[in-house]
């Protein structure tokens, strides 16, 4: 017999998704820390971190760039769409969407597919751009952002988070190196915020507690929940020198043109 907790659970997930839970994912939920499971934030399907604090700074600078320089936006690397779609609802802007590979509401939205590389916009055409969670992964940051710069209006304002690897995971850029890519792409000095323990704190809460119903997990719904419980592995580093979560920073950005 299902439990009251998990119908409500189910319903939960069900109206923030808007779809059915399978079984493992509606136990995956209710594991989850409250900042993530929070409706506000958990609604906009973001494929990246992203809790209820960080969304209001997002619309509190995205308030403040348009309310300097009205006009449309821009999301790019805009994945599932749903993060870029609810800013320019608080703003009242106009929005285009970019990412190389469109899916979900952003394919129902017309979003466009694009690479950061070359982006097929237009000139001095929008006031604000988002980034949410993609300058690190862009093979070339300088000329993605060189683009970002051309299609971006006279004193336009560029937003988002990124994350800097380090530890045993490898290659990252400093705050320094990040400036240099900033200027080098023709944007003035970047504010970079580091929101790393915030970051930490509700990242390790989520696989703690995964981790440590691991067992049942397993146990219950097989080798897809094996696959889940050896992330948090890698997360916290168990078995490890240093896990995922302890190797990387996470950092908010704002940048003008
Ligand atoms: C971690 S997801 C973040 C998605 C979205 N910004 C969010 O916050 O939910 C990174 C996204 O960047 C996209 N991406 C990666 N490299 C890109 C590039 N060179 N040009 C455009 N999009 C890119 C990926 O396809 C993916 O959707």
């Amino acid at each position: 017999m299902v439990s009251d907790a998990l119908v409500q659970i189910r319903t939960h997930f069900e109206s923030v998704y808007g779809r059915k839970p399978s079984n493992l994912a509606a136990t995956l939920f209710e594991l989850l820390p409250e900042e993530l499971r929070h409706p506000r934030v958990a609604r906009l399907q973001c494929s990246s971190f992203l809790v209820e604090r960080g969304l209001v700074r997002l619309e509190r600078r995205a308030l403040a760039a348009v309310r300097r320089l009205p006009g449309g936006m821009v999301d790019l690397g805009c994945g599932t769409g749903g993060l870029g779609r609810r800013i320019a609802r608080r703003i009242g802007s106009p929005l285009v969407g970019v990412d190389v590979a469109i899916s979900g509401g952003a394919a129902r939205e017309g979003f466009i597919v694009g690479d950061m590389h070359d982006l097929p916009l237009s000139d001095s055409t929008f006031s604000l751009a988002i980034a949410n969670d993609v300058l690190h992964l862009v093979e070339e940051p300088v000329l993605a952002l060189r683009e970002t710069h051309r299609v971006l209006a006279p004193q336009a304002t560029l937003i988002g988070s990124l994350y800097r690897y380090g530890g045993s995971v490898g290659r990252g850029r400093t705050r320094e190196q990040w400036e240099r890519v900033f200027g080098d792409a023709g944007f003035r000095r970047p504010r970079l915020f580091d929101v790393t323990r915030e970051w930490r704190a509700v990242m390790t809460a989520k696989h703690q507690a995964r981790w440590s119903h691991r067992e049942s997990l397993v146990r219950r719904f097989g080798p897809e929940a094996a696959l889940h419980c050896d992330v948090s592995r890698q997360m916290l580093g168990i078995d490890m020198r240093i896990g995922f979560i302890a190797a990387n920073e996470r950092w908010e950005v704002i940048v003008r043109k």
